[in-house]
This record gives C-alpha cells, sequence and structure tokens, in this order.
C-alpha cells in the first residue's frame, strides 16, 4: 500500500481555535479579564472554562457572553467595581498589520470598545482570512441612538459612506446600528474621530485610536502573532 499522507486541512474555524488558544498565554493567575463577543471569542470561553478556578473572573462585552460565561460557571462582574482589567481578548472582523481593526459585526462593538479603552493589554484573536492591506472592505458599524438614525445616516453619506441600517436589531444598549459600506479607511483614526463627532452617534466599529496590542492569527501553518 502506498503511504498515502493526508494533509491536516485547518478551517476557518479550526483556526479560530488555535489563535483563541494561544491567547491563554496571556491570562495571569487569578486576573479578571475581559471578554469579547463572537465565534472566536466563544472558542476561548470555551477554553476559559477548562482553567476553572484559576481567574477570578471577567467582565463581558455583549449579554450574550455574559450569559456563555455564567453557564459555564464563570463569575461576570460590572466593570465599574473592577476599573481596569489587565487583559482583553476577542475577535475581529478586519485587522491590519498596524493592529488597527474593524469590529462589531456582531453589533456589540460600544461595549467592546470600553473594554478595549480599560485593558492593560487588548489582545486580538482571528483567523488569517481578517488579515486585510487596507481595512474597510468590511462595512463599518456604527451604534447609533434610535432617533438619530437617519439624521446620522445623512451626515454618513457626507463623508463618503453608504450606510445600511442593520433592521430589526437592536444592542444590548438600546440602540441601531448602521452598516456603512465604502469608506475610505488609508486614515482609520482620523475617520474613527470624524464618525464620533456625528450627534447622535454613540461609537463605532473602527478600533484605530485604541488599537489592539496583540494579533493572534490562526493560519494553515500554525499560529502567528504581530505585536
Ligand atoms: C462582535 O461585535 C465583533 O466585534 C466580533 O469581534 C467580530 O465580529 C468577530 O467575530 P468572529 O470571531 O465571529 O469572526
Amino acid at each position: 500500500m502506498y503511504g498515502s499522507h493526508e494533509e491536516a486541512i485547518m478551517t476557518q474555524d479550526d483556526k479560530k481555535k488555535a489563535a483563541a488558544r494561544a491567547a491563554l498565554e496571556y491570562v495571569a493567575d487569578n486576573a479578571v479579564i475581559g471578554v469579547g463577543t463572537g465565534s472566536t471569542a466563544n472558542h476561548f470561553i470555551e477554553l476559559l472554562a477548562t482553567l476553572r478556578g484559576r481567574i477570578e473572573g471577567t467582565v463581558a462585552s455583549s449579554e450574550a457572553t455574559a450569559a456563555r460565561l455564567r453557564r459555564h460557571g464563570i463569575p461576570v462582574y460590572d466593570l465599574n467595581g473592577v476599573g481596569t482589567v489587565p487583559v482583553y481578548v476577542d475577535g475581529a472582523d478586519e485587522a491590519d498589520r498596524n493592529l488597527r481593526l474593524v469590529k462589531g459585526g456582531g453589533g456589540a462593538l460600544t461595549r467592546e470598545k470600553i473594554l478595549a479603552a480599560a485593558a492593560e493589554k487588548f489582545v486580538c484573536v482571528a483567523d488569517d482570512s481578517k488579515l486585510v492591506a487596507v481595512l474597510g472592505k468590511f462595512p463599518v458599524p456604527v451604534e447609533v441612538i434610535p432617533m438619530a438614525r437617519s439624521y446620522v445616516a445623512r451626515q454618513v453619506v457626507k463623508l463618503g459612506g453608504n450606510p445600511i441600517w442593520r433592521d430589526g436589531f437592536v444592542t444590548d444598549n438600546g440602540n441601531i446600528v448602521l452598516d456603512v459600506y465604502n469608506l475610505n479607511l488609508t486614515d482609520p483614526a482620523a475617520v474613527e474621530a470624524e464618525l464620533n463627532q456625528i450627534t447622535g452617534v454613540v461609537t463605532n466599529g473602527i478600533f484605530a485610536r485604541r488599537p489592539a496590542d496583540v494579533l493572534i492569527l490562526g493560519t494553515d501553518g500554525g499560529v502567528r502573532t504581530i505585536t
């Protein structure tokens, strides 16, 4: 019989899981850590559950993540009682080589941005399909106070964007989301600031002013870490 050697084929999900596993290295004993939202963060939660008792607890970036953590018996705290977190682990919809991100595909962008701001170290975990040369192919989610939806959409058009209302979706904060296509993100920090200046915007999913500190990508050849 011929020695047929089967190539290990990594699915996108395998890569997400590998990146999530590598992030465990950043989790110190007895710490309260920030936990993000999405399928990659969900892998991280499953792995955290195996460390039961090693961490003190978590702060969650969404109600969905909080519920999942609690189902695993992992304590979830209010950020106000915790102050800062030593590490925040979350996924991304897009990342560039300078660790700037687009996030919020799951609609949790505002709490994610708060956790990133309050974190000493932001570890982003993703499969390698998320790495792009220039951000902006993925539409930028913008969380908006409901009564400002149409006003904000008009201002976004003036910035060159094409806003699409995520109809039927309500954020954990009771707001709506506009997904903005066609923004020129060659200077993502500038666009992040411009969008946030529009009255009625809560925040947007560009993470350039506070980028990740570490980007862990699952690839066919193993995990690749960019700092
Ligand atoms: C949630 O609002 C997002 O910011 C997620 O972090 C992002 O959508 C990544 O999701 P996946 O890990 O499911 O790709």
